[in-house]
């Protein structure tokens, strides 16, 4: 057991690690050396270890230590968390003004507005317990999170536990804030990505979701990530009337917040606190892409209310796009996962936001003529928000007449099979079956962070095992043996295991990974979500017909016919099994847990509804815990008839089950009627 005076030095040194932990990672001005900063942590941990019983989960010692996950588990925020609308220049900002005063019903002399600005990270939330720090998550859809309560513990300028100074800290506080990658690291982390052959993050903001979204917290810990609150959520908001107040209390209770919070009083003041930004633009070390504008009084606030996804009271006045010059040394052509021949400026190396550019897309033929894009030219290029960099304009005042006009060649620069393009479309594409850049492409894809996620698989082995013919497609990686990686150049055991585990541990992706990974056609990431969150099983899609397809918000006839002729190909079909076999599981998609209020009844639809198709009024009954049938029996409880129904009503009836219209189906869904009052 500890004694007194081992048990007083551990609180003693625990409040010097936090205070000096505080002036280094949230005031940013340290008052010790890092040496002498170590020492203090060293000593705790060394009392610590020699007496368990005084760890306690603030301690600044427990940042690190939690096991990875299989997964995150999703957590409901309290209060939702919303967006931003935004404006783009001084006249829209003129016009959020009149309506703050319109709709928030105060004058001119009464307006106070605070500023800071728009940082380019991931939003989470954190809540505090009487004063601790007990859970952390994603912002997520606005509604539900991802919980990564482990992995923000790592982060340095996230309290453990609140300063209560000057504040007593709330019974609740919710914290919500931006989880930031500093520029320059970010791009030291891209170079030793590019140096070991790894795909590279396209900005800090995707470098800050991808160490937060890490399922191994002490990655995460090796990243340099900074919080910045701007904030609050659940929170007694009794004691405070304004944002200013509760954000000066925030940062008394220990966060880091931005050094450029302003109390605003006229538009005025605003647009010059936009432009102070601005100019700033360059020099911060962290990302950020305009101005967020509050109106700072709760109870305008509240007057003015919320639309469905954004405050009315609030906006973001993003930065116009930044701008350089440079040469286009030369113009490639790129072979994507669909044989689509792009081509690509190569570029003098510049600067451009923050961001080195060596690359930009030209995305087609017809887009290098309309921009009159020659090679040597001296160019514009922009890059807007985080989006990556374009090519807006040509200098042409500085053409000399060597310029060379750039032409899409007739055949793949890969494998050499002809390259066409058919009428209607902007793409020549590569007609080779068996094209090489196309299967790395499409393997690439298949496993990248969005995908199944195997992590450190990047382009340099898969080009390997395509080329050393030890895969032909994407379920070739799930029958790898040890050997097999061994066969690779430059592999070691350690790496071959590494590499391994990291396909072994992507058996198991969830449904929108799983169909974004897939690669079929016009299905990105958001829309992968969409029909995960509409189908729930990857089996009910496959079978989902064009038609039925549309039925779905968002998906349009092009995407529908792309996904309908993806599953109905035999060979993706047979890959799709050969995935199965080799031990990937199919996810369903969790979704958020309704009250099982059908559980125990049996459903069947016939007809056509009004306001969902099929799969989808079946998914929801399936979501209160009906069972949903697809043939009437004695079993069956209510079979729900829409229009034009088939043959089982004819059942329904001659087997005395209940039938009952949409409208009631509706009803039960909602809860506002119960199966047993039908
Ligand atoms: S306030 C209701 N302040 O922007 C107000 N958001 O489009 C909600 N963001 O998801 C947000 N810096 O991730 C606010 N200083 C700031 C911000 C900020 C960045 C992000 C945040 C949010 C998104 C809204």
């Amino acid at each position: 057991m500890a004694d007194a005076k081992e048990k007083a030095r551990v609180e003693k040194l625990r409040e010097m690690v936090n205070y000096h932990n505080y002036r280094y990672y949230v005031l940013d001005s340290p008052e010790i050396s890092d040496e002498e900063f170590d020492r203090l942590f060293d000593e705790l941990v060394a009392l610590e270890k020699k007496h368990p019983e005084l760890v306690s989960p603030d301690s600044p010692t427990q940042r690190v230590g939690a096991e990875p996950s299989d997964e995150f588990r999703s957590v409901r925020h309290r209060l939702p968390m919303l967006s931003l609308n935004k404006v783009a220049s001084e006249e829209e900002f003129a016009d959020f003004h009149r309506r703050v005063l319109e709709l928030g019903g105060i004058a001119e002399s009464e307006v106070e507005y605070v500023t800071e600005p728009k940082w380019d990270g991931l939003a989470v939330e954190l809540v505090y317990e009487k004063g601790v720090f007990t859970q952390g998550s994603t912002r997520g859809d606005g509604i539900t999170g991802e919980e990564v309560t482990p992995n923000l513990k790592t982060i340095k300028s996230i309290p453990l536990r609140l300063s209560e100074e000057k504040n007593k800290a709330p019974r609740l506080l919710e914290v919500r804030g931006e989880v930031i990658f500093p520029k320059e690291e970010f791009e030291k982390l891209n170079r030793a990505l590019a140096k070991a052959g790894e795909e590279v993050f396209a900005n800090p903001r995707n470098a800050a979701a991808g160490a937060v979204r890490q399922l191994d917290p002490k990655i995460t810990a090796t990243r340099p990530l900074v919080f910045f609150a701007y904030g609050t959520g659940e929170l007694e908001r009794a004691r405070f009337d304004n944002h200013y107040d509760t954000m000066m209390a925030v940062r008394d209770w220990g966060f880091r917040t931005s050094k450029e919070i302003r109390l605003c009083r006229r538009p005025e003041e605003v647009k010059k606190e936009f432009e102070k930004t601005k100019a700033a633009r360059e020099k911060t070390s962290f990302e950020m892409d305009g101005v967020v504008v509050k109106v700072n009084q709760y109870k305008v606030q509240k007057r003015m209310g919320e639309l469905s996804r954004s405050p009315r009271w609030a906006v973001a006045w993003k930065f116009p796009p930044q701008k350089a010059k440079t040469v286009v040394k030369d113009i490639i052509v790129q072979v994507g996962r669909t044989g689509a021949l792009t081509p690509v400026a190569v570029l003098e190396p510049v600067r451009v936001g923050g961001v080195e550019v060596s690359r930009a897309t030209l995305h087609n033929e017809d887009e290098v003529a309309k921009k009159d894009i020659h090679i040597g030219d001296t160019v514009f290029i922009q890059r807007a928000g985080d989006v990556i960099p374009e090519v807006v304009g040509v200098d042409k005042s500085r053409r000399t007449g060597n310029e060379k006009i750039f032409k899409m060649p007739s055949r793949c620069p890969v494998c050499g099979s002809k390259a066409v393009r058919l009428p209607g479309e902007a793409a020549t594409r590569c007609t080779g079956l068996a094209c090489r850049a196309q299967l790395v492409e499409k393997l690439a894809h298949f496993v990248s962070k969005g995908g199944m996620n195997a992590d450190g698989l990047g382009f340099r082995w898969i080009e390997q095992l395509v080329d050393k013919k030890l895969i032909a497609d994407p379920a070739d990686l799930y029958f790898l043996e040890k050997k097999d990686w061994m066969k690779l150049d430059r592999m070691g055991d350690k790496l071959a295991s590494n590499l391994a585990a990291a396909v072994e541990s992507s058996k198991k992706p969830d449904l929108p990974h799983f169909l974004y990974a897939l690669g079929i056609r016009n299905v990105g990431e958001h829309l992968a979500q969409v029909l995960a969150r509409h189908f729930g099983r990857l089996e009910v899609l496959m079978e989902t017909g064009e038609e039925e397809l549309t039925q779905v918000r968002e998906v349009g006839p092009i995407v529908a016919k792309s996904i309908s002729s993806f599953f109905s190909d035999a060979t993706n079909r047979k890959v799709i099994e050969k995935l199965k076999k080799g031990g990937v599981v199919f996810p369903t998609y969790e979704r958020e847990k309704l009250p099982q209020s059908l559980a125990g009844y049996t459903f069947v639809i016939t007809g056509t509804l009004e306001n969902f198709s099929r799969d989808r009024a079946r998914s929801e009954l399936e979501k209160r815990g009906a069972k949903a049938a697809s043939s009437v029996s004695k079993k069956t409880d209510f079979v729900v008839v829409g229009e034009n129904p088939g043959s089982k009503l004819t059942d329904a009836l001659r087997l005395e089950v209940k039938t009952i219209g949409e409208k009631e189906m509706v009803a039960l869904l909602k809860g506002d009627k119960k199966p047993e009052d039908l």
